[in-house]
């Protein structure tokens, strides 16, 4: 696929007539994190298979829908699913949904992934919010892009997370009686999990938890002006003096159980916005 901003008019297009309207926040829901879809009142469905332009589905990702509804008086649109570099899609193709979400009139993104924490003070189950991202994913969705309508090539950087988004999702963490830490994520390609060696040298060089995903989204959304906020739940310890075979089933029931969680806290913080 070469990207233009047609396709991604295209798409928008498409999605008005499936029932979307215009929305304020968009939502990306990682690894068994579906149950913000719960939240959505009187939700459109769309299957990814339908949506011209995006990617073709694997076989993973047939359920793969993206949502539109509201929470409280705020409109959304959300994917329950996302795409990964490790099953092979470019990255353009990944950040896609994105660039739509952001022609739908979106300003602010809500992402959640499941992720290894290499913090010792991490335990699974942990939210952690993303203050900061080392990216070592090894391409870039904005390689390539010489268009201006796409945003500036050589997106700043500096804030990646919006401040007051996370201040906001702090205030609440407190009303609700949740924990949310603050770390550093770092995006591999995957699929393989990290070896011994390959923990230790992450954690080294500053990161506190690893994931294979979500930092393409966060660049492009910077790219576009979306204000980001991202959460990891943690799914396995990352200890490399004491480091356990993986374990996918866990990884994943360890993810449904923080889930509501984090759903909680996102769906108040959409609540307020405006
Ligand atoms: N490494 C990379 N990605 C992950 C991990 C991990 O340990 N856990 C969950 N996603």
């Amino acid at each position: 696929m070469t990207l233009t901003p047609e396709l991604v008019t295209e798409t928008a297009l498409f999605l008005k007539a499936q029932g979307f309207h215009q929305s304020l926040a968009g939502i990306v829901m990682g690894t068994g994190l579906g149950t913000m879809a719960e939240k959505i009142e009187n939700a459109v469905s769309v299957p990814y298979s339908e949506i011209p332009n995006f990617p073709e589905a694997t076989v993973e990702f047939h359920k793969g829908h993206l949502l539109f509804g509201k929470i409280g008086n705020v409109k959304v649109v959300a994917m329950q699913g996302r795409f990964h570099y490790y099953e092979g899609y470019s990255m353009q193709q990944i950040t896609f949904p994105i660039r739509v979400m952001k022609e739908m009139g979106v300003e602010y993104l809500f992402l959640s992934n499941a992720a290894g924490g290499m913090n010792p003070a991490y335990k699974k189950g942990d939210l952690v919010m993303l203050e900061n991202h080392i990216n070592l994913l090894p391409d870039n969705p904005l390689r390539g892009l010489n268009n201006p309508a796409f945003g500036q090539r050589f997106t700043d950087m500096s804030h990646p997370y919006d401040r007051a988004l996370a201040e906001s999702i702090e205030r609440i963490a407190v009303l609700q009686n949740t924990s949310v830490k603050k770390g550093i994520y770092v995006s591999v390609m995957g699929p393989n999990l990290e070896t011994k060696a390959e923990y230790r040298w992450l954690r080294a060089m500053g990161a506190d938890m690893v994931g294979m995903s979500t930092v393409p989204e966060v660049i492009v959304a910077n790219q576009v002006g979306l204000k980001c906020a991202a959460i990891s739940v943690i799914t396995d310890e990352c200890d490399p003096d004491n480091l356990q075979p993986v374990n996918i089933p866990e990884i994943i029931q360890i993810a449904g159980k923080a889930d509501k969680v984090l759903s909680n806290l996102f769906t108040a913080c959409i609540k307020e916005l405006k």
